[in-house]
C-alpha cells in the first residue's frame, strides 16, 4: 500500500533537507527521498563542506610557511600529515550528514532511502538498495534532485586519475602534478588546495580570464593572486583528449593555439554541472525540461504540472546551495498560502580561495548595461588597519552603487574573510539601503568591515584613508 503525505521532497541536499524541514513546521505531513545512505546532497558529503575543510587546513599551511617568520614563529620541522588531513574531512562531513538527519527526526519529516521515480503525476515509487519498493503518494512534491559534473566527452572519467569535484576531495596521496580543466569555482578552489600542498598546479581555461561570473577587476586580481602563489594558467586554452597510464595520464590539449602533450598525475574535469534528474521519469509526471536540461519552472517554481514544484541546481540560475535553501522554504511558505519571494539580486557568491572573493548583485558591468548611471568606489586592504595586522593586505573592496537613486546595487570584495565581509552588503542590498548607508555605518576598529565603509565613501567622492 502506498505511503501518504502532504509534501513528497525528492532530495535531501541544501533544497530538499531545508524544505523538509521547515514543511514539516508548518504542520504538513513530510517525507523526504534521499537515494544516497546520508543526507545533505552534494554540498555536504561532495561539495562545499569537504572542500572548505580542506581549504581550511591548508590556508594555515600556506600562512605558516609565508607569514610564520614575520611574526617570530619559527619551526624546523613542518610536515603535512595528508592522511589526517581526509580524516578531518570525514569527521566534518558525518558531523553535519548526522546532524541534518537529526533535524529531519526531531521536526518529524519522514525519511525514505532509495531512488525515486513518477509512476504518475501523484505517485513516486521509491526502491532501495535492497530493491525493494514503496509507493509514495503525495498532494504535492519538490524535486530537489541537484547536479552532476559535466564530462568532457573524449576525457573519460574514472574518478582515479582524471577526476571531478568527487574524486578530488578523494585522493589517496597527493599528486606531484595536478592539472585542471576550467578555472571556474571548482577549478581555482581545488587547484589551492593541492597548490599549498605541494602539487604543480597548471590550469587550462577555454576563455581569456578566469572565473567568468566575476566582475572583470576581481577576475584578473584573483588570476594574479593564484599566479603569485605558484599556480600556472593557461587561458584560451582547452582540453582535447586524455590517456591514462600506470602512473601518468597524457592530455594533448591546446594552449592558446598550440597543440601539446603533458604528462600529469592527476587531471581534474571541472567545466561546469548539469541539472540531474536521472531515473526520475518526469515524462510520467507531466513535468518538462528546458534545452539545456533544467526543470522549467514558473514564478512560483512550480513545474509544468502545478502541484509539483522544482529548486535548486535542478532548474536554471546559479548552482548554490543558499539559494536551493531559500527556494525550498519559499514553496512550502507558498503553500501554506504565504507570500514569499527569494530576492535572487542579493543572494551572494563566494569563492574560498586566499584571498577569498565575494560578490552580491550587479557587477560594474552588469550595472552599467542595465542602463544604470554608475557610481564605484574602491577600498584597498593595504590602507586598513586590521588587514596589517594580520598581514592580509592583499585584494580590495568595490561597491557599485546607483548615481541617481543613490542605492547600492552591488559590492565586490576580494580579500581576507570576504566570504563573511560580503555579509553587510547582502543585507543592505536586501534592505535597499543607500551607498550612504554603508559609508555612515559605525564600524568597529580595527575591523576589515572598515574596508566596505571606505569603499562606500570613496564612492560618494568622500574618502578618508586613501
Ligand atoms: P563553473 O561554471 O564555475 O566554471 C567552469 C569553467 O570551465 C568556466 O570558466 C568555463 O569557461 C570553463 N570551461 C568549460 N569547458 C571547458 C573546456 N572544454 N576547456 C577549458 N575550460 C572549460 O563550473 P565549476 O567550477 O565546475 O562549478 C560548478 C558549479 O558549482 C558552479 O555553478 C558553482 O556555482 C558551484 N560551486 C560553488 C562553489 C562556491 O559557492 N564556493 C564551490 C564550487 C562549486
Amino acid at each position: 500500500m502506498a505511503e501518504r503525505c502532504d509534501i513528497a521532497i525528492i532530495g535531501s541536499g541544501p533544497g530538499g533537507y531545508v524544505a523538509a524541514i521547515r514543511a514539516a513546521q508548518l504542520g504538513f505531513k513530510t517525507v523526504c527521498i534521499e537515494k544516497n545512505s546520508t543526507f545533505g546532497g552534494t554540498c555536504l558529503n561532495v561539495g562545499c563542506i569537504p572542500s572548505k575543510t580542506l581549504l581550511q587546513g591548508t590556508e594555515m599551511l600556506y600562512h605558516l610557511q609565508h607569514q610564520g617568520k614575520e611574526f617570530g614563529l619559527a619551526f624546523s620541522d613542518l610536515k603535512v600529515d595528508f592522511t589526517q588531513l581526509m580524516s578531518k574531512k570525514k569527521q566534518v562531513v558525518k558531523t553535519l550528514v548526522d546532524g541534518v538527519a537529526g533535524l529531519l527526526k526531531k521536526n518529524k519529516v519522514d525519511v525514505i532511502e532509495g531512488l525515486a521515480e513518477f509512476v504518475s503525476p501523484n505517485t513516486v515509487k521509491v526502491t532501495g538498495k535492497d530493491k525493494k519498493t514503496v509507493e509514495v503518494e503525495a498532494s504535492y512534491f519538490i524535486i530537489a534532485t541537484g547536479s552532476e559534473p559535466i564530462s568532457l566527452k573524449d576525457i573519460p572519467i574514472d574518478e582515479r586519475q582524471v577526476v571531478t569535484s568527487t574524486g578530488i576531495l578523494s585522493l589517496p596521496k597527493v599528486p606531484s602534478t595536478l592539472v585542471v580543466v576550467g578555472a571556474g569555482v571548482i577549478g581555482v578552489e581545488l587547484a589551492s588546495v593541492y597548490n599549498r600542498l605541494g602539487s604543480k598546479v597548471m590550469i587550462l581555461e577555454m576563455l581569456d580570464h578566469i572565473c567568468p561570473a566575476l566582475d572583470a577587476d576581481l577576475s584578473r586580481q584573483l588570476q594574479k593572486e593564484l599566479q603569485k602563489q605558484g599556480i600556472e594558467f593557461h587561458l584560451s586554452s582547452q582540453a582535447i583528449t586524455a590517456v591514462v597510464q600506470p602512473e601518468e595520464v597524457i592530455l594533448m590539449a591546446n594552449l592558446g593555439g598550440v597543440l601539446k602533450n603533458i604528462s600529469t598525475n592527476v587531471l581534474l574535469v571541472a567545466v561546469g554541472r548539469r541539472p540531474f534528474t536521472s531515473g526520475l521519469q518526469l515524462e510520467k509526471a507531466g513535468v518538462e525540461k528546458n534545452k539545456k536540461g533544467y526543470i522549467t519552472v514558473d514564478g512560483n517554481l512550480r513545474t509544468t504540472q502545478p502541484h509539483i514544484f522544482a529548486i535548486g541546481d535542478v532548474i536554471d540560475g546559479v548552482m548554490l546551495a543558499h539559494r536551493a535553501s531559500a527556494e525550498g522554504v519559499a514553496v512550502v511558505e507558498y503553500l501554506k498560502g504565504n507570500r514569499p519571494e527569494v530576492d535572487y539580486l542579493a543572494i551572494p557568491n563566494v569563492i574560498y580561495t586566499y584571498p577569498e572573493v565575494a560578490v552580491v548583485g550587479l557587477s560594474e558591468q552588469e550595472a552599467k548595461e542595465a542602463g544604470i548611471d554608475v557610481m564605484v568606489g574602491k577600498s584597498y586592504f593595504r590602507g586598513n588597519a586590521r588587514a596589517r595586522c594580520t598581514g592580509e593586505t592583499e585584494g580590495f573592496v568595490k561597491v557599485v552603487g546607483d548615481r541617481k537613486s543613490g542605492k547600492l546595487v552591488g559590492a565586490h570584495i576580494l580579500g581576507p574573510h570576504a566570504s563573511e565581509l560580503i555579509a553587510e552588503a547582502m543585507l543592505a542590498l536586501q534592505k535597499k539601503a543607500k551607498v550612504e548607508d554603508l559609508a555612515d555605518a559605525p564600524q568597529a576598529h580595527p575591523t576589515f568591515s572598515e574596508a566596505i565603509k571606505e569603499a562606500a565613501l570613496d564612492a560618494l567622492g568622500r574618502p578618508l584613508h586613501q
